[in-house]
């Protein structure tokens, strides 16, 4: 099985899917889907012109977390590596100069609901599964699941869901903040590509520095993140946006922002 099977990617406009595409495993994350994964995320940051992309996966789940049968034989030095490796491609992910809408169609478990965590936000099917298992099989999330849940919905509800382990459904996952959307499963693509068209209309600069001041401001005092604000909103004014953008306002128009 080559890369590219591994992790299918689909170009409509400036919206770009990613599917994850290993539904006999449910598509759990080996070494060979993450390097899969990370090439395709990479060949979408350097082609240009995609404005917003979705991530979802193939089949009955989303990701049924990292692939246990390849961990279990694992000593420290191989887990940090893996570790590492899941860690190198969501953060690639987050870096990319684009919003990410996670697409979880059904099981996103373990490494799965830290793929989620690590795009910008997510919207579910009613069919979703959301949670953090690990602990049952001895070990503790390692993609990002102790640090970009508690994040996503507070100390103490992360630490409830890992702690126990316990699979919440999507509405749940709703009322607690780690989802923002849920829809009948037939509709859940229609409706990401609905929101992905909404942004992709929106000036590229502007949603990019949005990205990056939102990730970045949160890990800042108040003080110093409304500063980077300031820094970032007056940096607005040296791409051509803003004149496209409000002068299309004022002749009552759309505004045609250049494709990045
Ligand atoms: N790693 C490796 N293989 C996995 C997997 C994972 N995380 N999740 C599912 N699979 C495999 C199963 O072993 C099975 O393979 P097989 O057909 O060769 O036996 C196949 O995917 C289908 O899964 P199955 O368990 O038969 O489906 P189900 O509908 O009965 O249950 C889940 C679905 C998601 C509830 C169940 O597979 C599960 O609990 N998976 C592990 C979740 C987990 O602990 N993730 C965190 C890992 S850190």
């Amino acid at each position: 099985m080559t890369q590219e099977d591994l992790v299918l990617t689909d170009h409509a406009g400036p919206v770009a899917t990613l599917t994850i595409h290993r539904p006999d495993k449910m598509n759990a994350l080996n070494r060979a889907v993450l390097e899969a994964l990370a090439a395709a995320v990479d060949a979408l940051g350097s082609r240009g012109g995609t404005r917003c992309a979705i991530l979802t996966g193939a089949g009955k789940a989303f990701v049924a977390g990292a692939d246990i049968a390849g961990m279990r034989d694992m000593g420290a030095v191989e887990a940090s590596a893996f570790a590492a490796l899941g860690h190198r491609t969501f953060d690639a992910i987050e870096a990319l100069p684009f919003p990410v809408i996670a697409a979880v169609n059904g099981f996103a478990l373990g490494g799965g609901c830290e793929l989620a965590l690590a795009c910008d936000f997510i919207y579910a099917s009613e069919r979703a599964k959301l949670g953090q298992p690990e602990v049952g099989l001895g070990i503790i999330p390692g993609f990002g699941g102790t640090q970009r849940l508690p994040r996503r919905v507070g100390l103490a509800m992360a630490r409830e869901l890992i702690y126990t382990g316990k699979l919440i459904g999507a509405e749940e996952a709703l009322r607690v903040g780690l989802v923002n959307a849920v829809f009948p499963p037939d509709a859940l693509m229609a409706a990401a590509q609905e929101t992905a068209a909404q942004i992709a209309a929106k000036g590229p600069t502007a949603v990019a520095v949005a990205k990056r001041v939102t990730a970045e401001g949160l890990d800042r005092p108040l003080a110093g993140a409304n500063a980077l604000e300031v820094e970032r909103f007056a940096a607005c004014f040296d791409s051509g946006e803003p004149r496209e953008g409000m002068t299309a306002f004022l002749e009552k128009r759309p505004p045609a922002f250049e494709r990045g």
